[in-house]
């Protein structure tokens, strides 16, 4: 009888080894290594290689290789070409990753209805064409050039895929199909990692961009699989709070493009919509209220104006609680720190929460001039001025410090009707037509502007 091999892999990054070890050498991950079959001795075809193919390639220098770019596949979905870097490039691939029941199926069948002009393969291994039927009809959605299939097993994909020759293919999802080559079960770090890198291998060989939908663990990473994300060429991040109608996409990794490029979406009963003008959907622009502060940040090249809310009360218990969402703990207790030292605010006796308007997630140091704001306009129950913003990063001396691309915030600000935006001296204030630019030294100089 042919002996069963098995191999040990890290959970977290997809290192293999042949014995099993405590830490990780890789990711230094301490017991993230499982036994995995991976063949019956004798049986490791790759279901692509099986497949009859035939290409070699050969040593070449850079001017033999021939220079054809090939055009990007520009989608109708503005917002995805946009994290791609400007549209599809052809022989990508591409992992979309998010949590389930985040919009990933929505989206690509989304994307795959409104390709017309492209023949585009859906695999589903998750649901059956009924399903995608259904969904399809829930979008109010056709196309004659969209294929579907509901199969896991990677060699007979890449049967229909001879036949079919997709412009364009889509897997949905990764955890869910199987190649025949290895022993182990669907969504096992073998199994991932063997299956991408069948279709890596047919996406570079063909020139045929394939769309890789990956779910993520609890703790972040794409599902056991991080080494997903080496292998692919651009690495989508579609997060949102399901609780919230607006869904993010954001690129962590591109080999043609920008990685700090974002997409926002609306989901609807009828599917994502586009949000081109995401300012005015974050901003709250009924009467102010204190607590209640704009921040002018960054996404990209894309500026996006935020409602950031906070809410000053007296601590109830010994320690006051300290709670934020869509902003980092850690900097807004920094930031508490700084007003209760230099600005003699007394908020160790008060319970602080801060929230990020729409479920949006805000890493942009600029905002931090707008959050110390709102706390302080909601512990002295004032209202800040009606139609003002704020874009600055607060230093640990209270100093207010230049932030870049403070032109297209305040482009944007204007843009939206705001009468003045609070920056710092620091930076070189853009010329500007309508909007007042206020700019200060230290934190404390604004609160004497606006609180008097
Ligand atoms: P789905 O695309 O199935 O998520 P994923 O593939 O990431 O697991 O999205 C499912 C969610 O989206 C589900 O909770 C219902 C919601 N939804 C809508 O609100 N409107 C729609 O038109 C569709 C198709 C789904
Ligand atoms: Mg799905």
């Amino acid at each position: 009888m042919a002996k069963t091999k098995t191999r040990y892999f890290c959970k977290n990054c997809g290192y293999e080894s042949a014995k099993w070890v405590g830490n990780c050498p890789s990711c230094k991950e301490w017991n993230t290594f499982i036994e995995e079959v991976i063949s019956k001795a004798g049986t490791t075809v790759p279901a692509w290689e099986s497949n009859g193919s035939t290409h070699q390639s050969v040593p070449k220098t850079l001017a033999e290789i021939d220079p054809k770019e090939e055009p990007r596949i520009i989608t109708v979905d503005k917002e995805l070409n946009r994290v791609l870097g400007g549209g599809i490039i052809p022989g990508s691939l591409i992992l979309i990753g998010g949590e389930p029941g985040i919009g990933k199926s929505t989206l690509m069948l989304q994307i795959a209805l409104s390709l017309k002009d492209r023949k585009v393969l859906y695999v589903s291994g998750e649901e059956s064409d009924h399903q995608i039927k259904m969904r399809a009809d829930r979008l109010g959605m056709t196309s004659d050039s969209s294929y579907f299939l509901a199969e896991t097993s990677t060699s007979i994909i890449f049967k229909h895929i001879e036949t079919l020759k997709p412009d364009i293919l889509i897997l949905d999802s990764i955890q869910s199909l199987h190649s025949s080559s290895m022993e182990s079960t669907p969504g096992s770090v073998g199994q991932v990692r063997q299956c991408a890198a069948e279709f890596m291998k047919y996406a570079k060989e063909t020139s045929t961009p394939v769309f890789i939908i990956g779910h993520i663990t609890k703790d972040g990473s794409i599902a056991g699989p991080k080494v997903l994300e080496h292998m692919v060429d651009t690495v989508l991040q579609f997060e949102g709070d399901l609780h919230h109608t607006y869904r993010i996409i954001r690129t962590s990794k591109n080999r043609f493009g920008s990685t700090a490029e974002l997409g926002i979406y609306e989901m609807h009963s009828k599917g994502l919509r586009e949000v081109s003008n995401p300012s005015e959907v974050l901003i709250n622009n009924s009467h102010p209220l204190s607590g209640s502060a704009i921040g002018a940040t960054v996404e990209g090249n894309r500026p996006l104006l935020i409602e950031v809310q906070a809410l000053v009360s007296p601590a109830s218990y010994g320690t006051p609680q300290r709670s934020s969402t869509g902003f980092d703990n850690k900097r807004l207790n920094m930031l508490l720190a700084v007003l209760e030292k230099r600005g003699g605010f007394k908020l160790s006796l008060n319970d602080v929460f801060l929230n990020m308007a729409g479920g949006i997630k805000v890493e942009d140091p600029a905002i931090d001039l707008a959050v110390c704001v709102s706390i302080i306009s909601s512990m002295e129950d004032m209202e800040l001025p009606d139609k003002s913003c704020f874009a600055a990063e607060v230093g640990l001396g209270c100093e207010l410090r230049s932030i870049n691309k403070l032109e297209n915030r305040v482009m944007e600000a204007e843009k939206l009707g705001f009468n003045s935006i609070y920056v710092s001296k620091q930076g070189k204030a853009p010329k500007t037509t309508k909007i007042k630019v206020k700019s200060f030294e230290k934190l404390v100089d604004v609160f004497s502007d606006i609180f008097g």
